[in-house]
This record gives structure tokens, C-alpha cells and sequence, in this order.
């Protein structure tokens, strides 16, 4: 439905495919830094992929500082400590390689470098996201897992190291000058974490496709991105060196992405919260919640999820679109059980004693104000104690 006026973007530039990684040293060059920082977490210091990318800049003569101190949910505190190091090797701009947590945390590093201060003091529930002034250092992020598609992302997720909350940094200005999506770079992915991830991916889909906002080429591209997540998840998962499949779910995580610039819903405010009550991982926490809460809209999003239906390749003819929708939940609770996701919270952890905490935490989360049927807080926890 058109309803007032909208403004739309999809401004980053992006470099695809097998051996991408090599043309690091042109892509410097072209968004002009001289001495990057390398901004990544302790596991990927071994990874073929950190070693690529500090060959080939050793090889073309190219300075930079590494920092490898990022954890799987960032501390605000840590990401500061990088700017120790940004200062003391004389860095002029961030390279992000690894998961969500890596590029979330470089995408910050340039907010305090040009403007200053604490990452609290940009926390956008708090309006700090007025305070971020430009022109900020520039980002080339280089994603290793297929899931956050934060390397075209303008949020970063931050944990605060003094209380465990929780908190986003947003701002156009700190959407990365490039992206580097390279496949080879991903086929080293355990299977956990491709599976994982890839429902990320796909949740950022589905919950953008109905958010009730309007953006009919965000829908397009969330329509795309699932089917290249049917296409492809399961095949990489299974054969983790499907060059093609990994391509294919590195372009589904970006277009995930780019959709979900029209917003998220209640499965996202859901994971966040179990993450940070119980640090289960995103991924896993949205491939769990996401068919729940696909039951609680289906009434009202019934029309996109026989939408998903159709890319889904499940033929829905002479269905009414209530029955169509039910047919896409099943295939996504199906797609979960072929990637081995098969428990429920409770089977991944989570204390039946959590869930009244994690339904305050999720109510207080933003994610669930663009779900396409309104939430209490008791309507998240009726979800918790589905998904349990
Ligand atoms: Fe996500």
C-alpha cells in the first residue's frame, strides 16, 4: 500500500566471485586507503582466508594493522581497544573480514575515529545516531560466512560490556565503500555455522518481505533471496565445496540485507534477546523462532508467505493463500531439518526459567515494531514457550 513518501538506496558497490580477494590491493586503491586496519576475530587468524588477504597485501607492499580481538557477540570495550591500534599503526581505513560480529565491529571503528568519544554515545534508541558527522574513514568488508549480509548493512550490533545489553549503531555513512564477496573464502565454514547462517539469511527475507512498510524493490529482492537460499542452502551445507551454492548463499545474505533496509520483525527481536540471555548463536536462535512466528502473522501475511510458497517451487494452484502459507511454513521447518537444525530451544539450552526474561528483553528489542501483526510482550513470550 503507498502511504506517504519513501526514500530508497542501494548504494554499495560490490565485487563477486571466486578469487575476488586477489584485487584487494586495486580495491584499496580505489576507495583510497593506504593502510588499512584488519579488523577480525581470534579463530580466523589460522583461516586460508586471513592468510590470502595478508599474502597478497604483503605482497603488493601494502602496510596495515590487525586487529583479531572481536567476539562472537562484540563488546563495545573491545572495539575500542582496536582503536588503539588504528591510532598506532597510522591506519586511515578498516578492512572487516569474518562473520556478523567482525564487520559490525569495523563498521564502528570509523564513527569513533572521526567523530570521537564512546560507542554508547552513538546507541540510535538514545538518538546518538544525530551525533555520527562524516566524512568517515572508508570500510571494505570482506564476509566470510553467509548470513548477516552486514557488508552492506548501514547497523552494527554492539554488546555493552558493562550490563550485556545489546544495543544498534546506524547511520548511511557507515555502509562500507565495498564489498568483497568471494566463495572460496567460505567453503571452510563448518556445517553448523553454514546452516546457521544461512537461515539468518533467509529469516532477513521472509520477515522484510512482510514488514509493513512500504518498498516493492525490497520485496523483489527478498522474494530472490529466498529462492536462492531453497536453492542453494542445503547444497552447501553438504557439499562445502560447492563453489556455486557458496556463491549463490554470499549473494542471498546480501540481498537480505539490502531487503531488510525496509526493516525486520518479531523472530529478530526474539534472537536477539536469546543471545543475549543465553548467547545463543543468531543464526540458530531466528532458524528456531522463525516458524512460530510465521504461525502467530499468518493471517495477516498470508499473502507473502504464499509468495515464499512459489519460490519455494511448491505448486499452489487452486490454494487460498491461508493454505499456501501453511505449505511455506512446513517447507521452512523442512529446509531446517535437511541442514540438521532440528531441536527446539529447549533441546539448544535454554532454560524454561529464561523465558520470561528473554520475553522482556525481546519486547524491549525495536525489531518487532515492523512485524506485520502488532506483539505485546506477552504474545512473545506465548512464541517463546511454542518455540521451547
Ligand atoms: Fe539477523
Amino acid at each position: 500500500m503507498i502511504n506517504g513518501i519513501s526514500r530508497f538506496s542501494f548504494p554499495t558497490m560490490v565485487s563477486f566471485g571466486p578469487g575476488a580477494i586477489k584485487l584487494l590491493p586495486e580495491n584499496l586503491v580505489e576507495v583510497n586507503i593506504k593502510c588499512p586496519l584488519i579488523v577480525t576475530d581470534p579463530g580466523l587468524l589460522q583461516t586460508n582466508a586471513f592468510k590470502t588477504i595478508e599474502a597478497v597485501l604483503k605482497t603488493a607492499d601494502i602496510p596495515f594493522g590487525v586487529f583479531s580481538g572481536i567476539q562472537p557477540n562484540p563488546l563495545d570495550e573491545d572495539i575500542e581497544k582496536a582503536m588503539a591500534i588504528y591510532t598506532t599503526k597510522g591506519c586511515d581505513g578498516v578492512i572487516g573480514l569474518g562473520g556478523g560480529s567482525a564487520l559490525d565491529s569495523a563498521k564502528v571503528i570509523p564513527v569513533l575515529v572521526k567523530n570521537g568519544g564512546k560507542i554508547k554515545d552513538y546507541n540510535c534508541s538514545t538518538g546518538g545516531n544525530q551525533k555520527i558527522q562524516g566524512p568517515l574513514p572508508r570500510v571494505i568488508a570482506i564476509p566470510t560466512t553467509a548470513g548477516t549480509g552486514s557488508e552492506v548493512g548501514r547497523c552494527s550490533v554492539i554488546s555493552s560490556a558493562s550490563n550485556g545489553s545489546k544495543y544498534m549503531i546506524c547511520h548511511p555513512l557507515m555502509m562500507p565503500a565495498l564489498a568483497v564477496l568471494d566463495p572460496e573464502l567460505t567453503v571452510s565454514l563448518p556445517d553448523f555455522l553454514t546452516a546457521s547462517t544461512g537461515m539468518d539469511a533467509l529469516t532477513h527475507c521472509v520477515e522484510s518481505l512482510t514488514a509493513p512498510v512500504f518498498h516493492p524493490m525490497c520485496d523483489g529482492i527478498a522474494l530472490k533471496g529466498i529462492e536462492l537460499v531453497v536453492d542453494n542452502l542445503e547444497k552447501a551445507v553438504k557439499n562445502p565445496g560447492d563453489i556455486s551454492a557458496r556463491g549463490y548463499m554470499l549473494i542471498a545474505a546480501m540481498m537480505g540485507a539490502v531487503a531488510f533496509q525496509k526493516d525486520l520483525g518479531a523472530a529478530h527481536s526474539l534472537s536477539h534477546a536469546l543471545s543475549s540471555v543465553c548467547g545463543l548463536q543468531h543464526g540458530l536462535a531466528n532458524a528456531i523462532c522463525l516458524i512460530p512466528v510465521m504461525k502467530y502473522n499468518i493471517e495477516i501475511s498470508a499473502n507473502e508467505y504464499a509468495k515464499v510458497a512459489g519460490v519455494f517451487h511448491i505448486n499452489t494452484f487452486e490454494m487460498t493463500d491461508i493454505q499456501a502459507a501453511k505449505k511455506a511454513i512446513q517447507a521452512i521447518a523442512d529446509l531446517n531439518s535437511k541442514i540438521g537444525i532440528t531441536g527446539s530451544l529447549k533441546d539448544v539450552g535454554v532454560k524454561e526459567d529464561q523465558l520470561e526474561e528473554i520475553s522482556v528483553k525481546a519486547f524491549a528489542d525495536p525489531c518487532h515494531q515492523t512485524n506485520s501483526r502488532p506483539c505485546t510482550k506477552k504474545d512473545l513470550l506465548d512464541i517463546l514457550k511454542k518455540a521451547f
